[in-house]
């Protein structure tokens, strides 16, 4: 597709309501097909990111509101788009009707995530028309597909703004054009290869933060969307995440978590220095921070090196996500994943020699494309193996233009249903188990704040990310504690606070 999007039959029956020149300025529309290239070309980082002087002080007595429907990593650029509005002024809306603007920041991994967005999207049809001031866009990874930016072209004509994962820092420019052309703006990168490092950003809370080691995802994993929505894999400088995290320590900080769509292929496409996943741990655990955790880890880049760092402890958790997506390993060959089931058993055996007290989680579809009974059998067995704390667990979603979508599926809806159902009686069993275990224990916890259901009760996680309530005061949020378990449950646990712990 070209910048014109004039061969597009939807884009071209879209356009007969808003004339040429209302796309003159910024109309740029995503290609999968382009995204789907791997160039050579060299990173490079930017370090001037600014506000436009004209855009400086716009959003001045006006409010935003961010949705966010996608992974960690969508949270954080909600956090950075969140930072960019407030640069320009804006504070944020309580709700949707206080709002002056309202983006949302989307997902494409499954096909109900869209669906979600679309229909949100068709209610906020009202809400423009009740204040046509309204500024309405849509960004993320659903921005990327053309699918969907042809459709909203089409049918939800009331959006006023389309950007993509790669041109967050563009936000000030083309909301200028928002607001003064009121007509629809869109842009959106196929292919990306820079990064801009100093973007502000405005975190949720004190006590947790994300921290980007990279972008994009070179794997290509036949079922999944990512490596098209998010580009190829690029690493930040180590100079910049370990900046990034000795900042987080001196505002006070607790954990971090350290994101990437695989991040054990960190530094891979570093070209002057070699300097991977397992040394960027082992610098940062040197940092005066008291926990760091990161996701996701691949089970295919997972190295000794990274083993042995992790071993070392400290202020790294002992929690490890580690998706297998399916325990057969023609499944794995057919989804592209490149490690079989003994290589996979094999890894965890020797994470959990290493590190024998680690809780490891992981992520599993059921239903690909031709799935056999067996094959999904050989998913229960592993799961019963490695004995996971906890999982996500998904129905194979078809994404349009990646390769699993083209392949032949004689698996009925109704069966993918059920085995969703075994898979996840099974791993409540298992979580139930490994919860039952930790009663009368003495864990760590780092208190993140009131219980969601119960204002008179704390939550906290232990090192293992296990959600833990107990009775306690509001001045330990933020703290760490010793609590005794008292009650397991399949998804948490209740204790009893022993001491608090002086870090
Ligand atoms: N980079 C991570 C995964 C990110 S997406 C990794 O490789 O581990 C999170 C999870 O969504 C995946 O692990 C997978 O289990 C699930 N997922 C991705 N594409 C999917 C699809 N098309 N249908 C169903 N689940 C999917
Ligand atoms: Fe998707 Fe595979 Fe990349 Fe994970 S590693 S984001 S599942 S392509
Ligand atoms: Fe969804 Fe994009 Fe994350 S597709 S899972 S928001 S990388």
């Amino acid at each position: 597709m070209t910048t014109s999007g004039s061969s597009t039959p939807d884009l071209k029956s879209a356009q007969k309501s808003k004339s040429k020149k209302d796309y003159s300025i910024y109309f740029q529309p995503p290609s999968l097909k382009e995204a789907k290239k791997r160039g050579k070309e060299e990173v490079t980082v930017h370090y001037n990111f600014s506000i436009p002087e004209d855009m400086e002080g716009i959003g001045r007595g006006k409010r935003y509101l961010v949705r966010t429907y996608g992974c960690q990593m969508n949270e954080h650029d909600s956090e950075t788009i969140s930072g960019i509005l407030e640069q320009m002024g804006y504070a944020p809306a309580k709700d949707e009707t206080e709002a002056d603007i309202i983006l949302f920041n989307t997902c494409a991994i499954r096909e109900n995530a869209e669906d979600k967005v679309f229909g949100e999207l068709g209610h906020m049809k009202r809400m423009k028309y009740n204040n046509p001031n309204l500024i309405l866009g849509v960004c993320g990874c659903m921005s990327q597909e053309e699918s969907v930016v042809n459709k909203i072209l089409k049918s939800y004509q009331h959006v006023d703004l389309i950007f993509g994962t790669h041109n967050i820092h563009r936000l000030p420019h083309l909301l200028r054009d928002a607001l003064f052309s009121k007509e629809m703006v869109v842009e959106v990168w196929s292919k990306e290869g820079d990064i801009i490092e100093n973007m502000p950003k405005l975190r949720e809370g004190s006590i947790k933060a994300w921290v980007n080691i990279m972008y994009g995802c070179d794997k290509f994993c036949t079922y999944c969307i990512v490596p098209y929505t998010r580009g190829k894999e690029r690493s930040r400088r180590p100079d910049d995440v370990i900046a990034e995290v000795r900042e987080l320590a001196r505002q006070g900080f607790k954990e971090i978590t350290l994101l990437g769509q695989n991040v054990n292929a960190y530094g891979k496409d570093f070209e002057d220095i070699t300097y991977g996943f397992g040394d960027l741990l082992d610098d940062l655990r040197k940092i005066d921070i008291p926990r760091i955790r990161f996701t996701t880890s691949h089970p295919r880049d997972f190295d000794d090196h990274l083993i042995e760092v992790l071993a070392k402890g400290g202020n790294l958790v002992e929690q490890i996500h580690l998706p297998v997506q399916s325990g057969s390993t023609e499944v794995l060959k057919k989804m592209a994943r490149k490690y079989s089931r003994e290589h996979y058993l094999e890894l965890v055996r020797k994470i959990k020699a290493a590190i024998p007290h680690a809780a490891l989680t992981t992520d599993i579809i059921v239903g690909f494309p031709g799935e056999t009974e067996e094959q999904f059998e050989e998913t229960l067995s592993l799961v019963e193996e490695v004995g996971y704390d906890s999982a996500y667990t998904f129905i194979y979603s078809p994404r349009e233009g990646t390769p699993a979508a083209v392949m032949e599926d004689n698996v009925p809806h109704e069966v993918k249903k059920q085995r969703l159902q075994r898979l996840m009686d099974l791993q409540n069993r298992i979580s139930l188990e490994k919860n039952l275990a930790l009663q009368g224990e003495v864990v760590e916890l780092l208190v993140e704040g009131e219980s969601k259901t119960n204002p008179d009760v704390l939550s906290g996680r232990t090192r293992t990310g296990k959600l833990v309530h107990f009775a306690g005061d509001k001045s330990l949020i933020g703290q760490f504690v010793h609590v005794r378990i008292t009650e397991a449950k399949t998804w948490t646990l209740h204790g009893e606070i022993v001491t608090k712990v002086g870090v």
